[in-house]
């Protein structure tokens, strides 16, 4: 095997470990480390949550002696001091001679910073392999870190013909138990949940995470309601185990409405209102301060429509039923004005269709 191909496995062991902290790390990166001399490996590990030891002095904590060692990692060494010390200064002090990485972490505390304080202190640094992987394995961090935004997925259940529920208002079930199971454990991999007002009333639901993830934090259940029609006896409110529930508003709620709600333990945030809906950029600035990196947005129509006239999403994630509901007054998937010319429609790109049960899940990049 030549040197090439030996970084480059090292490098994938490295992704596939950093993948393990899926659902657990936010706010933090998902980072995998091996530390290898030539094709053996000597030690690895990878980030599990906030506050425990990262991956780079996991793989350090492995072994003896590092002559002649190479560190492999997804994501630029940290070098600064947060809740764990800076890895710079583990990798220096075990003598590394070598990293290998496949990208800089866009954080602005670091943002290069790791690679010059260990190339100043004489560790050969090469950066760039397999960096389209390592970029797409943290997409989310590196959105939060590079415009301050959550990464946002757009979810839905569709018929066939594109509509969510019957002119009735009638919407259960479009899909497959198989193909909502599944949609479940897309929650997993999020920390909030988004609905409107409209779906909230109509279902009633609790957007809770089953199955539960050891380690994740509580999944953060959040209400687009300008006026705060919430019920207080809603499954929402009456579940706090659940996980916390924010309710964004707009200036002209009721301070009754709000103190209900408040007594019940929903925390209130007011955003400014846009065109006679709440401000979409506000809200999502507001929870990826809250350190919220990955946000699912359930629906319904109108405000899926929000968000892709706003161009605020970056994934869709659709799952359709072999099932036609017909009429022009059955909701659709995205309700809103719509686009007026076809050249205005946004593209899917890098897209993906699977079987799920009778039906099929179409996922693809929005932005
Ligand atoms: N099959 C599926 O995947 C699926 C998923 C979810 C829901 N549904 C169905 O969809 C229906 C509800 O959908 P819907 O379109 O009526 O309601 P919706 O999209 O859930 O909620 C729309 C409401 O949210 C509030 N809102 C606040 N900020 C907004 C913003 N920036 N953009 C848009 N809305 C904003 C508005 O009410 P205020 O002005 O009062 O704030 C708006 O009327 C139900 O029948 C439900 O069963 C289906």
């Amino acid at each position: 095997m030549s040197g090439g191909d030996i970084d480059e496995k090292h490098m994938r062991r490295a992704l596939a470990l950093a993948t393990l902290g899926r659902g657990t790390t936010s706010p933090n990166p998902l980072v995998g480390a091996v530390l290898a001399r030539g094709a053996r490996v000597l030690g690895q590990g990878f980030h599990r949550r906030p506050g425990e030891p990262h991956a780079e002095s996991l793989a350090l904590a492995q072994v003896r002696t590092t002559t002649g060692a190479t560190l492999y990692t997804n994501l630029e060494p940290c070098c600064h001091t947060g809740r764990t010390p800076p890895c710079v200064g583990a990798i220096v002090r075990a003598q590394v001679g070598r990293v290998v990485a496949a990208m800089r972490d866009p954080n602005p505390r670091v943002n290069g910073r790791g690679f010059r304080a260990l190339r100043r202190h004489g560790v050969e640094v090469e950066v760039g392999l397999l960096r389209d992987e390592a970029a797409r394995l943290n997409e989310a961090f590196v959105k939060r870190a590079s415009t301050g935004l959550p990464f946002v997925t757009l979810k839905g259940a569709s018929s066939l013909d594109g509509r969510i529920a019957t002119r009735t208002g009638d919407s259960k079930w479009i899909t497959s138990t198989f193909a909502r199971r599944h949609a479940r454990l897309l929650r997993v991999e999020h920390d909030a949940i988004v609905v409107g007002i409209g779906t909230a009333l109509a279902d009633d639901p609790r957007l809770n995470r089953r199955p539960r993830t050891a380690g994740a934090g509580p999944l953060v259940r959040v209400v687009l309601d300008r006026n705060l029609r919430l019920s207080v006896r809603s499954r929402l409110v009456s579940t706090p185990r659940e996980g916390p529930v924010l309710v964004f508003c707009g200036p002209d709620a009721t301070p009754a409405k709000r103190r209900r709600l408040v007594a019940a333990g929903v925390e209130i945030i007011n955003v400014p209102v846009l065109g006679g809906r709440l401000d979409l950029k506000a809200v999502l600035r507001h929870l990826a301060e809250r350190g919220l990196m990955r946000v699912l947005v359930e629906g319904g129509g109108e405000l899926h429509a929000s968000f892709l006239e706003r161009q605020l999403a970056d994934r869709l994630v659709l799952y359709v039923a072999p099932r036609l509901i017909g009429g022009t007054d059955a909701r659709p998937l995205f309700g809103g004005e719509g686009i007026a010319e076809m050249k205005r429609a946004p593209v899917l790109r890098s897209t993906r269709c699977s079987r799920i049960g009778d039906g099929w899940m179409i996922e693809g990049a929005l932005s």
